[in-house]
């Protein structure tokens, strides 16, 4: 399997069990934090046998509460404990909230230390290890963070086809949203298998989309903007209803293909249901308050003046960032039950 590039610094490599040596070779580095994800804990003791450094190990807190600053002050107070120096590295194991908290606490320890992380998610392996965006919350989700490229990151196939079924259908949104956006052959394949998709034939394609575009655009100044199709939508129903992220990008993307069929005349709103009914994904949602879900897309970031920014399908494999007003979002909420 293969190495795909943001740059010349950071590496995201695809393949089964981890590379050997796992860390990228470094003339200084004296030792490794290594972060823990509960429920992440066998990969950990895994990755713990493979290094040839010395390693101080800490548990994260479970899932989002690794993502407070209380969390991220007890972790900054142990590596004060443990000296972690300015050439030292941290490894982090885990999901998506593992490495948002533990790519943000090694970009501000030192002013920054070497970041690996090996996510054990389907969402973290394609999506949230790669690109360097970290963050965690204050008040509103992922108001704080910085960009901070992992050195390395290491996606293990065996660890994400050993994940419950749950983990591998949230993740599959984002890497039906990666088919979507650059890569037909993902979404032919979920048509075919649905979340028992072979990983192998769809996790190296969405990481290569991930690690192009993020490439093409660090700091989401322009095209790194097209990762969010189905966000504007699915973020604003993530927020009202309680539904998981990756059921709420699922009912988003739905949402705003029936936008794009309006707008670009997108010709594929029955192929977006279909594909994602077969993953097991919602395609709708009841009980929603229509102004809310809209008032909460509007205070989103990503609008100007009169209207939202949004991603949307001229066909599938070419996404565009369009200007969309009320009267535009309307019936694409109204065509998800919102
Ligand atoms: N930085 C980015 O670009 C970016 C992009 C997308 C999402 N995110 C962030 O990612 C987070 C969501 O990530 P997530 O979906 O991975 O959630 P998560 O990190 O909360 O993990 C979900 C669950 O998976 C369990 N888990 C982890 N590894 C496991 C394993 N090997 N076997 C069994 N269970 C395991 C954990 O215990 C946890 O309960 C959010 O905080 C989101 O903001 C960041
Ligand atoms: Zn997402």
């Amino acid at each position: 399997m293969g190495t795909h590039l943001i740059g010349d610094t950071s590496e995201v490599v695809v393949g089964r069990g981890r590379p050997r040596p796992l860390l990228p070779p470094s003339a200084t580095r004296a030792r490794v934090a290594l972060l823990v994800q509960p429920g992440a804990e066998p990969v950990g003791d895994a990755v713990a046998d493979g290094l040839d450094v010395p390693v101080e190990r800490l548990a994260l807190r479970e899932g989002e509460e690794a993502k407070t600053l209380e969390a991220v002050g007890e972790v900054y107070a142990w590596l004060a404990r443990i000296g972690l120096g300015r050439d030292d590295t941290v490894v982090v194991v885990g999901g998506g909230a593992a490495t948002d908290a533990g790519g943000f606490i090694a970009s501000t320890w030192g002013r920054g230390v070497e970041a690996v992380h090996v996510p054990t998610t389907l969402l973290g392996a394609v999506d949230a290890a790669i690109g360097g965006k970290t963050a965690i919350n204050i008040g509103g989700k992922n108001l704080v963070g910085t960009f901070w490229l992992p050195r390395r990151v290491v996606v293990d196939l065996d660890v994400l086809e050993a994940l419950p079924e749950r983990l591998r259908r949230e993740g599959a949104a984002e890497v039906i949203k990666a088919g979507f956006i650059a890569a037909p052959g993902v979404v032919d394949a979920y048509r075919r298998h649905g979340v028992d998709v072979p990983l192998e034939s769809v996790v190296e394609a969405a990481v290569a989309v991930k690690t192009r575009i993020a490439a093409s655009d660090l700091r989401e100044r322009g095209e790194r903007a097209l990762l969010n199709l189905g966000h504007t939508v699915g973020h604003a129903v993530e927020f009202a209803s309680g539904l998981s992220h990756g059921e709420s990008v699922a009912i988003g993307m739905v949402a705003e293909a029936h936008i794009a069929a309006a707008k670009l005349g997108f010709e594929g709103v029955e192929m977006v249901v279909s594909t994602l009914e077969r993953t097991g994904l919602p395609t709708r949602v009841d009980g929603l308050d229509r102004d809310r879900v809209m008032e909460l897309m509007w205070r989103d970031k990503k609008r100007d003046r009169d209207g939202l920014r949004m991603v949307l399908l001229r066909e599938v494999g070419r996404p565009e960032v369009v200007h969309v007003e009320a009267d535009d979002v309307w019936p694409g909420l109204e065509a998800v039950g919102v």
